[in-house]
């Protein structure tokens, strides 16, 4: 296992499900930097060959660069799986990932996401089918369990025999949901079983936590950013030194015409179909901790109905803030963290 470089860490942006989509990613590579890998939000129900769910802009090669995208599906048939392997390695896509961590009660209940992790020999099933497979390389994105955290002892064997790609941990258990801390001591006590590529995923807010962890757990090699970023899209660029110099003024005019570009995108894409306009509220719904005044930059933008509307509380928000950064960890901050501790 080789040590992670502190000077350069890999970094990997987590997927949200109606966020991270296509147009945000490549609004995001056009004016940020920092993240060497992104994934799909998760796929599912792909019941046939050619399966029409993944006739979409979302994996389109053309619109994604097939090295940094790993598509992502949630699954726990095998067939399914192989299916899946079958037609994104047919698009050129040479990586998987495999969703074992969605905490959804109604993906859990049926044994799906991190509802799986109790069941080693289902994950053992997907896990050979790509194993005999072999044209495409996989990771799984899991949980330490679902109900406990100590089920994830009973799958590192599997993970450690099927010659993973990566093995992504988001250090929570699926009851847990996105609520609480991570187990970051739970997490330590089983990082250094794993023989895969070990990616580190759960409340990384601000450079300080990146820091004080990648000290704490120096054989992980790759770090998963998600809500931090959504916040606060320097973070990556931030934690790899690459941003130091743009101070808060450009900062906001780098957020501002980003979010354009994402709105322009999915305007045309949608053939403006009022549905962007939510879309581009959950985005602000984390964006907004970045801002000073947090409140007043939501109750601007949550309530527009039309594109006018979102696009004069824009440029009121863009007149009246400033860019403070550091959006999530902010958010926390404010909240007193000890009020949502686990358990
Ligand atoms: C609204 C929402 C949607 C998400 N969608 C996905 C998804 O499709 N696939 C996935 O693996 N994780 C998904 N996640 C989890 C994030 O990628 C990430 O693992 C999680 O937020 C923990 O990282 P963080 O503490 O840095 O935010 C989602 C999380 C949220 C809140």
């Amino acid at each position: 296992m080789t040590v992670s470089n502190q000077a350069e860490p890999k970094l990997q942006l987590g997927p949200f499900q109606g966020i991270t989509d296509v147009w945000y990613r490549i609004a995001f590579q056009k004016y940020f930097n920092g993240i060497d890998q992104f994934f799909t939000a998760f796929f599912s129900g792909i019941h046939t060959d050619n399966s029409k769910n993944l006739h979409t802009p979302e994996i389109d090669p053309n619109l994604n660069p097939m090295d940094k995208l790993i598509p992502q599906l949630l699954s726990n048939d095998a067939d399914e799986v192989l299916r899946f392997a079958q037609q994104i390695n047919a698009m050129g896509f040479t990586e998987m990932n495999l969703n074992m961590g969605c905490p959804y009660p109604l993906v859990a209940r049926k044994k799906r996401g991190s509802g799986i992790l109790p069941y080693p020999d289902i994950v053992k099933q997907l896990l050979e089918i790509l194993s005999a497979y072999g044209k495409i390389r996989y990771s799984v994105k899991c949980r330490l369990g679902y109900e406990q955290h100590h089920e994830i002892d009973q799958l590192i064997p599997l993970f450690n025999q099927y010659g993973l790609n990566q093995l992504i941990i988001h250090a929570r258990i699926g009851k847990q949901l996105y609520k609480g801390s991570p187990l970051t001591k739970e997490f330590g006590r089983i990082h250094k079983r794993i023989i895969p590529e070990l990616a580190y995923n759960g409340d990384i807010f601000s450079v300080e936590t990146y820091l004080k962890l990648s000290k704490k757990f120096p054989a992980v090699q790759s770090w998963m950013l998600g809500r931090g970023l959504l916040s606060d899209p320097f973070l990556a660029a931030d934690i790899k030194k690459q941003a130091g110099t743009i101070h808060s003024v450009q900062r906001l005019q780098t957020v501002e015409k980003f979010l354009q570009e994402i709105y322009y995108l999915r305007r045309t894409h949608s053939r403006d179909n009022l549905n962007t306009l939510g879309r581009m509220k959950e985005l602000w719904s984390y964006l907004r901790y970045s801002f000073d005044d947090e409140q007043q930059v939501w109750r601007l933008v949550k309530r527009v109905k039309t594109f006018e509307e979102y696009e004069n509380a824009v440029s009121e928000v863009m007149k009246s803030n400033q860019w403070i950064g550091k959006g999530y960890q902010r958010k926390l901050d404010k909240e007193e963290q000890d009020k949502t501790q686990y358990p």
